[in-house]
């Protein structure tokens, strides 16, 4: 398999899996910023909602860098300053790696299943319009609210579950994911809603520095699922993907739009985060 990071300065600790996991952050020191953010509806499912801290010019606003004029690669976030103001934890912790920082938003998710996080799994686009050369854009999730029963799902093989780790996110966990190499989602219990500080990074010697300041490990161990809750959400995810491919089928629209009203309000923004 040809590896589009290989065109690019990206860094040896994702080789092996394509994520790693650092150091807990002490969650418990800082005020529940997020509550105070101002979230952003727009092309929403209904179950996600975002607040933009750096968006591509400053607007409170999520869309993809490379859909505004001029486009843009998701490098070089302008913050955005009425959530800036109220949250200048988060805002210190997306610096604190000292990489250049693309999109940085906290994001909402209201409960779901383990089909359903299987079912929105996806690979994110980050490096669309990021020429050649310069460094791989990655994600960093920040967990800001105790969900020790959360779980981000990541695939290397989104059919084979044997390709499978689950992160658990405790108030504090942090990860940084190549997602445009891993298939991901997450699966959210609940009750009530989870918080998430997630930024694109660029990959380059500040980050490396900094993940291996924070103990970066590439693989952790991973409780097992029962298997027949295994092989039944698997089920439900491919039937459920099986019956949106065939709707669109027969209504003609090209499946590469992602026609939301035909994915049960999965949009492709929606589509692109976790
Ligand atoms: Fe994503």
């Amino acid at each position: 398999m040809t590896d589009p990071a290989a065109e690019y300065i990206s860094l040896p600790v994702f080789a092996e899996s394509g994520y790693v996991v650092i150091d807990s952050y002490d969650q418990s020191q800082d005020p529940d910023e997020w509550a105070d953010l101002t979230f952003v509806d727009w092309k929403s499912s209904g179950d996600t909602r975002f607040a933009p801290l750096a968006s591509a010019y400053g607007d409170m606003e999520c869309d993809g860098f490379w859909n505004h004029d001029p486009a843009k690669t998701d490098k070089d976030g302008v913050w955005v300053p009425a959530n800036v103001d109220v949250a200048p934890r988060l805002v210190a912790r997306a610096q604190e790696p000292g990489a250049n920082i693309g999109r940085c938003r906290v994001i909402e998710l209201q409960p779901n299943t383990y089909a359903d996080a299987l079912y929105n799994m996806h690979r994110d686009d980050n490096n669309r319009l990021n020429p050649e050369g310069t460094g791989w854009i990655v994600r960093a999730f920040f967990n800001l609210t105790d969900n020790p029963d959360t779980m981000m799902i990541l695939r290397e093989d989104r059919d084979d579950p044997s390709t499978e780790t689950r992160v658990p996110l405790p108030a504090g966990a942090q990860a940084v994911i190549d997602t445009q190499r891993l298939w991901h989602a997450v699966w959210h219990p609940g009750p009530d809603p989870r918080y998430c500080l997630i930024t694109s990074y660029t990959s380059g010697p500040e980050l490396g520095a900094w993940l291996e300041e924070k103990n970066a490990v590439p693989r952790i161990d991973v409780a097992p699922l029962d298997p027949a809750f295994a092989a039944e959400a698997e089920a439900a995810a491919q039937k459920k993907r099986s019956d949106r491919a065939a709707a669109i089928a027969a209504s003609g629209a090209d499946p590469a739009f992602g026609d939301g009203s035909l994915s049960g309000g999965s949009s492709m923004e929606v589509m692109s985060e976790a």
